[in-house]
């Protein structure tokens, strides 16, 4: 918990995105369920096609911000003109045998692609994560999500299963499931860019 409090005490911070612009990261807290709802009803259908968990859904940021506030998720809010541009979680199970292993999660928003922003969120989520005492930093998706597979190879993420027809997309087809990892303790090290 001190190294958390650690981690989690640069915050909120500032950065520049790739146009100019300014980007506030700060940690989101439960008042902020409905800047995330607002953020996903505006997804584009893409998007929504892969999304992780469907937070369109009330019920789904209802359980996410109650995971906030039970400790098991942290999420950084990355924020342009007061206007929610991006969000990258860390979330734990502490109930079941992978414990250990912390799941990343990001998104951008369509509008601030491009600029930066999606890679360096990653890059201070898993500086996060890293403070957690995780034995293994794991993300998902499916293996056409090219920027996030460049975003967690950056960090030194390696792909460490793909799982054929895992995952339903919205429109109930099948896709492949790719695991990308991150040993905290073990081989793969982090590569400092
Ligand atoms: C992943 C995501 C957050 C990246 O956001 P972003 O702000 O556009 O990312 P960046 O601008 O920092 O780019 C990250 C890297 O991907 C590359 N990239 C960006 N868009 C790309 C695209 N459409 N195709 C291929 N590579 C792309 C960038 O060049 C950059 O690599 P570089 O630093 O070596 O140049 C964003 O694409 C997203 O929200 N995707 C949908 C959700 C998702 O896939 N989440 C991952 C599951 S955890």
């Amino acid at each position: 918990m001190a190294q958390k409090a650690k981690a989690e005490s640069k915050f909120p911070m500032h950065l520049k995105l790739r146009d100019g612009r300014q980007a506030t990261i700060r940690i989101m807290e439960p008042s902020d369920k409905d800047a995330i709802l607002k953020f996903a009803a505006k997804l584009p259908g893409d998007d929504l096609l892969f999304l992780r968990t469907d937070i369109t859904d009330k019920g789904v940021v209802n359980d996410w911000i109650d995971n906030i506030k039970k400790g098991n998720t942290t999420t950084l809010l990355a924020e342009v003109d007061g206007d929610l541009a991006a969000y990258a979680s860390v979330h734990v199970e502490p109930a079941r045998w992978t414990r250990r292993i912390g799941e990343l999660r990001v998104n951008a928003s369509s509008k601030y692609r491009g600029l930066g922003l999606g890679r360096r969120l990653t890059a201070e989520i898993f500086e996060v994560a890293r403070g957690l005492g995780l034995k293994k930093i794991t993300a998902q998706m499916t293996p056409d999500q090219t920027a996030a597979r460049t975003a967690f190879e950056h960090l030194g993420f390696q792909v460490e299963a793909v799982l054929t027809d895992w995952v339903e997309d919205r429109k109930g087809h099948p896709r492949d499931l790719l695991i990308m990892t991150h040993d905290v303790t073990g081989f793969s090290d982090r590569i400092v860019a």
